[in-house]
């Protein structure tokens, strides 16, 4: 397994994380158990950061906190000079809890609620990413019995294909997200804001897709996005203010996977910025990105125990443990793959490959296929590598399975940031109406 940020493995082969020795978290604070690398999660931030102050120019970076959305992380990301990226009432209260600063954080999504959209005028976050016409009525209808103003971002599909999975890809024209440049909608969406007089328009906003590992698509939706910029400029006589090329940034899951150093990402995107608005004559706006998986992704490990495991002679052995699709849906869901190692035994050569199986009734519950490893025996820790993106946040209770506790580690020391659901965070929201209540038993 690839060793990221702070991971060592130490004296008493055993891998360590922020100084902590995984096999005492996993001792201490049960398993499966997320164990997040501050450090590694800051230096990510900074990697953002520093490349967009060599340029000069002005940008945010947002973390889009649907990767990883706990209060603890917002701490971080505010503390690193980050604005924030929510998509949910849910987000945006997580945000406001931790003491966010309103003023940072974008709010994105196809579908917001008019509850929302009230929250967000409430709050009065920084600005709404716009993603359609029913949105900005209602937005704009909302603002006005407020009396409020909201700055607002149109959210374009450029029609830029990013070279990825095909389920997370969202800048394609045939996609449930935003206006489309091509048809018209885009410019029409800004030509009627234009007319109201309670939202601000700000500029727009591409997403082209995730786990990325080339420049040219971010290249080529600058483009798109500057031309349409340009475009609205000449017949409107709207300059936009703010570029956002939203997230994707691609990280190292295997060793096939080759990420761009981030600041590869923001120079190739900041001087396509440059270039084209220069050739328009157009004033250099402030350039906005909201990467999610690449500050968080491989600063998480998941510690699970080791438990039974079967081998079907010809076939495969398979080693259980005790998560699976509920803490890290990902191999099921987008067949996503993972390293592994065995946390306790780190040093120990490999003499067995087998296949890791979750503890969910379904067949597809499968975390990794042929893993090589020591001899594996029950009890032993295996960390999976690179769970810190869409994991926490996508995990279920299915089967009834309690979610994993959260752990934050630094220079030896962890603290828990979520605590592991108890039985009554699963079963305790359930009720029972009055006619299948068990009768007390009569006395006789
Ligand atoms: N901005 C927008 C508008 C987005 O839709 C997304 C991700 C991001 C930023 C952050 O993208 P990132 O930098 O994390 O790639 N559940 C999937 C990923 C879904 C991504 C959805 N949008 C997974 O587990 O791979």
């Amino acid at each position: 397994m690839y060793l990221h940020g702070t991971s060592v493995i130490n004296k008493a082969g055993r891998l360590e994380i922020g100084g902590c020795d995984a096999v005492e978290l996993a001792d201490k604070f049960g398993t499966p158990l997320y164990v997040f690398d501050e450090e590694l999660i800051r230096r990510r931030c900074r990697e953002f950061m520093e490349a967009f102050r060599a340029t000069g120019m002005k940008f945010e970076v947002a973390y889009a906190s649907k990767a990883f959305c706990v209060m603890a992380m917002c701490r971080i990301a505010e503390e690193e000079g980050l604005s924030l990226d929510v998509v949910s009432d849910g987000e945006l209260y997580t945000a406001l809890r931790a003491g966010f600063p309103p003023g940072r954080i974008h709010f994105h999504g196809n579908n917001k609620t008019p509850e929302e959209i009230e929250m967000a005028l409430d709050a009065k976050i920084g600005c709404i990413v716009v993603d359609n016409f029913t949105e900005l009525y209602l937005l704009s209808e909302t603002a006005k019995a407020k009396g409020a103003v909201m700055n607002v971002l149109f959210r374009v599909t450029p029609g830029v294909e990013a070279h990825t999975h095909e389920f997370i890809s969202t800048g394609q024209t045939d996609t449930k997200f935003g206006f489309d440049i091509g048809n018209g909608s885009a410019f029409r969406s800004v030509r009627e804001a234009m007319e109201l007089p309670n939202v601000r328009i700000l500029g727009v906003h591409s997403h082209i897709g995730s786990q990325i590992f080339e420049v040219d698509g971010f290249r080529l939706a600058a483009e798109r996005v500057a031309e349409f910029a340009q475009t609205v400029r000449q017949e409107l006589g709207i300059t936009f203010p703010v570029i956002n090329l939203g997230g994707g940034f691609g990280i190292r899951y295997v060793e096939e996977d080759r990420p761009l150093p981030l600041a590869q990402y923001v120079q190739a995107i900041t001087e396509a910025i440059r270039t084209l608005f220069a050739r328009y004559e157009y004033p250099l706006p402030e350039i906005w990105i909201e990467p999610g998986r690449s500050i968080v992704g491989d600063a998480g490990t998941t510690l699970y125990t080791i438990g039974s495991s079967k081998t079907i002679p010809g076939v495969r052995k398979y080693v259980s443990v005790d998560g699976g699709m509920t803490d890290n849906p990902r191999p099921a869901l987008y067949d996503a793959k993972y390293e592994a190692m065995l946390a306790n035994r780190a040093l120990e050569p490999v003499e067995e490959t087998v296949s890791i199986a979750g503890k969910c009734c379904e067949t597809g519950d499968m975390l990794i296929w042929d893993l090589e490893l020591p001899k594996t025996q029950p009890g032993d820790t295996l960390a999976v590598s690179c769970t810190g993106a869409y994991n926490y946040s996508m995990a279920s209770n299915y089967n009834r399975l309690r979610r994993p506790a959260v752990v934050f580690v630094k220079d030896g020391a962890a603290d828990l940031v979520v605590r592991r659901e108890t039985f009554e965070d699963v079963a305790g929201k359930d009720l029972l109406p009055e006619r299948l209540r068990k009768q007390p038993v009569a006395n006789s």
